[in-house]
């Protein structure tokens, strides 16, 4: 199901002009992780895909449903929206009713909703804290809840709002197995982070943002590498591709093993 966001703008109510002129096309399958510095716009963008907020000026549509013509509630059936708070999304008094509110109320059989509710719990760890009520967990579980009660939707779009921030090892470990298996299945995926490791990682297209704009889309083997624009809007390229260009290698690399290839290849570690 393609996403297409065309030249919207948004402004709060209090006048904060939060958007100025974004346009996006996602397709179905793919996908894009979104960086920028904070206030650039991220959530302000993400929270138009689900119709939590509509633009005041452009269009937003999901497959052939148009943000501006459907509630929140239709709009949940195509897309999950992971808050980046997820205390603005947790409200049941435990985990487990927490994950089944949102299959339940999408109509889904009560089978299913059970089946979707245990594969939700298990993929994140938390069927043990399945009867806790959320508020007792710290707020990275609280996340790994919100996020289970997303996934639980089975909706073909995903956007997630900074999934990794404050989390553990253990849960990238998690998500990337996740976003595999949501790659496999063919699920639209949106991902907004900071951590560029992270998206280096996992995403093959990067959007930039800054100021209410898309700064640059392409690529992330490309645009990892583009530190005045990542500079622009302070985000910083991934750890190792610095290294790589303070040592000048001929190619842009993000990850230590094709660091460790290029290396090897112009070779400046052979002993001659
Ligand atoms: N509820 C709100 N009311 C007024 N202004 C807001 C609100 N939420 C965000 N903003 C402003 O909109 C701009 C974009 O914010 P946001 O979309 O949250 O950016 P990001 O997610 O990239 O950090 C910022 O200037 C922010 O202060
Ligand atoms: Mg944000």
């Amino acid at each position: 199901m393609e996403i297409l966001i065309d030249q919207i703008q948004y402004r709060y109510p209090n006048g904060v002009n939060a958007l100025a002129d974004v346009s996006l096309r996602v397709a179905a399958g793919e996908q894009v992780a979104i960086v920028g510095q904070n206030g650039s716009g991220k959530t302000t963008m993400a929270k138009h895909l689900n119709g939590l907020l509509r633009p005041s000026r452009g269009r937003v549509t999901i497959g052939d449903w148009a943000t501006d013509d459907h509630s929140v509630a239709q709009m949940a059936r195509r897309v999950g929206y992971l808050f980046q708070h997820p205390d603005e999304q947790l409200f049941q008094r435990t985990v487990a009713a927490e994950v089944a509110f949102g299959p339940r109320n999408l109509g889904f059989a009560p089978q299913q909703v059970e089946t979707l509710v245990a594969e939700a719990l298990a993929s994140l760890e938390l069927t043990a804290v399945a009867q806790e009520n959320p508020y007792d967990l710290s707020l990275a579980w609280r996340k790994r809840v919100a996020l289970a009660a997303v996934l639980a939707m089975d909706t073909p779009i995903l956007v997630l709002d900074e999934p990794t921030t404050g989390q553990d090892a253990r849960f990238q470990v998690l998500l990337a197995q996740l976003l595999a298996d949501w790659r496999q299945c063919g699920k639209t995926v949106i991902a907004i982070s900071h951590d560029m490791e992270f998206v280096a990682a996992h995403f093959a297209r990067l959007v930039v943002m800054h100021a209410g704009q898309v700064l640059r889309d392409g690529l992330t083997a490309e645009v990892v590498g583009e530190t005045a624009v990542l500079q622009q809007t302070h985000v910083e390229p991934p750890a190792i591709t610095r290294l790589a260009q303070g040592l000048t290698l001929p190619q842009t690399v993000w990850t230590i093993p094709d660091f460790l290839e290029v290396w090897r290849g112009n070779g400046r570690n052979r002993k001659s």
